[in-house]
């Protein structure tokens, strides 16, 4: 666990004779063997966990010329469901989130990018809220790199008045390897058109619970335009 950690806060420094596996996109020191051993692990774990079989009646909410948006609800077959927990717990591993229950998994939609190639490279798990407290800007916090710059930025200063929204945000998630190149944008775009059925929701109604610096980074852009 500890390691992990480290591994995330470590990767946005240069390291002498760090390199980044190409498919699972993790970065680790090849000169040492424990560094080594554990991106085996991790790397079977993690391509196995993201790899979409599929299923005859997949609920495919978009289609794009690199993949595709399929969602799983409660209700679904075991084995659809079954995937959808696997995934989050993979994203929750890497998010940091240790332990973490869903509010309520009856109200728990989980939106899933699929590639061209099955592999699972974006999800999404929205909850029906019925108010949220805005995220309040502190300018500078998010500029602070360092050591635990990852545990300060997670304190964000929040409003103490309940604003009416619908749709919570509680794990946004992309593979590191594809990010920018608008799959959450496009993830939280098909959430806003199948959440409530017959409604767009406006970017007021959606709240992102309490978000990493890049979750912030992502939200506060998408927001905006
Ligand atoms: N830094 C600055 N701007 C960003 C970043 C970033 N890291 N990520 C997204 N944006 C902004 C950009 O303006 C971007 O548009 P551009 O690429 O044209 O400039 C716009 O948001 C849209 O970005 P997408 O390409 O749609 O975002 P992406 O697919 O890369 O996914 C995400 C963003 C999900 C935050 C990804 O970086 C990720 O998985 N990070 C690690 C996990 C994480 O921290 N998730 C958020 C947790 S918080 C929560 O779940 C509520
Ligand atoms: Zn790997």
């Amino acid at each position: 666990k500890r390691s992990k950690d480290q591994m995330i806060i470590d990767a946005g420094q240069k390291h002498f004779g760090a390199v980044v596996c190409k498919s699972c996109g993790m970065i680790y020191t090849a000169a040492s063997p424990e560094d080594e051993a554990q991106h085996i692990q991790h790397h079977e774990r993690f391509l196995e966990g993201l790899r979409y079989v599929g299923w005859k009646k997949e609920r495919v909410v978009a289609q794009f010329w690199d993949g595709k948006i399929v969602l799983i609800l409660p209700d679904d077959p075991k084995y659809a469901v079954k995937k959808a927990d696997d995934v989050r717990e993979i994203v929750d591993n890497e998010l940091g989130f240790k332990q973490v229950t869903l509010n309520c998994p009856a109200k728990t939609k989980m939106y899933l990018f699929v590639s061209n190639e099955k592999m699972i490279v974006g999800c999404l798990v929205a909850e029906s809220i019925k108010q949220a407290f805005r995220v309040l800007s502190e300018p500078g916090a998010a500029q602070s790199p360092g050591q635990d710059a990852l545990q300060h930025q997670r304190a964000w200063r929040c409003s103490a008045t309940p604003e009416p929204a619908i749709c919570g945000v509680s794990r946004v998630w992309v593979f590191s390897l594809m990010r920018r190149k608008g799959i959450a944008r496009r993830m939280v775009d098909v959430v806003r058109n199948t959440f409530m059925y017959g409604c767009y929701l406006s970017t007021d109604e959606i709240a992102f619970s309490d978000p990493t610096p890049d979750g912030k980074l992502f939200a506060t852009k998408y927001c905006q335009t």
